[in-house]
């Protein structure tokens, strides 16, 4: 069987981007341009503009969607066919500059839900180091 690399250049095996927002809108057309990619998000509404290539973060042209094989969705079944997965949900910090890491721990468990051996997992979402492993293990140990 060819490395995962060789699938997702050939179109055998997808990537998904979770959180799609200023960082990983363009990140996940990126990817689009040349391999097989879901976009993934909770919010139903900033789906559905994705869908009629509007960026809701106000960034992108509705061009820069042109030629990206790219499935815009909120539903996770369509997360249990990927194999390589990039984490780019929110972190903000309060006024003592403690990072909110709900969004981050609920991206892990919808990660973690479909996630088999042998898949990828990068954060993207700015961390204090430590934070990955220290996530990872509360979320996928259980
Ligand atoms: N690595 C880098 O180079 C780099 C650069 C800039 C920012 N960042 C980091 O990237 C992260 C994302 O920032 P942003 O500005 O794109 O945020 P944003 O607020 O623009 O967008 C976040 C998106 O994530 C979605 N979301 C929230 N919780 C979710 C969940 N549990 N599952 C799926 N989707 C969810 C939201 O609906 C929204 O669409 C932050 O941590 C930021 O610090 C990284």
């Amino acid at each position: 069987m060819s490395n995962l690399y060789d699938r997702l250049l050939k179109k055998e095996a997808k990537l998904a981007v979770i959180g799609l927002g200023y960082v990983g809108l363009p990140i996940a057309l990126a990817f689009a341009r040349k391999i097989k990619v879901v976009g993934f998000d909770i919010n139903q509404k900033r789906v559905d503009m994705m869908r009629r290539r509007e960026d809701p973060s106000n960034e992108l042209d509705a061009s820069e969607f042109d030629g990206c094989d790219i499935h815009f969705t909120a539903d996770l079944n369509d997360l249990k066919s990927v194999e390589f997965f990039i984490v780019a949900v929110p972190t903000p910090i309060d006024s003592q500059n403690i990072p909110d890491l709900g969004p981050l721990l609920g991206a892990t468990r919808t990660v973690g839900q479909v996630l088999k051996k042998n898949d990828y997992v990068v954060y993207e979402s700015t961390v204090y180091p430590g934070c990955t492993e220290r996530i990872a293990c509360r979320c996928w140990s259980a």
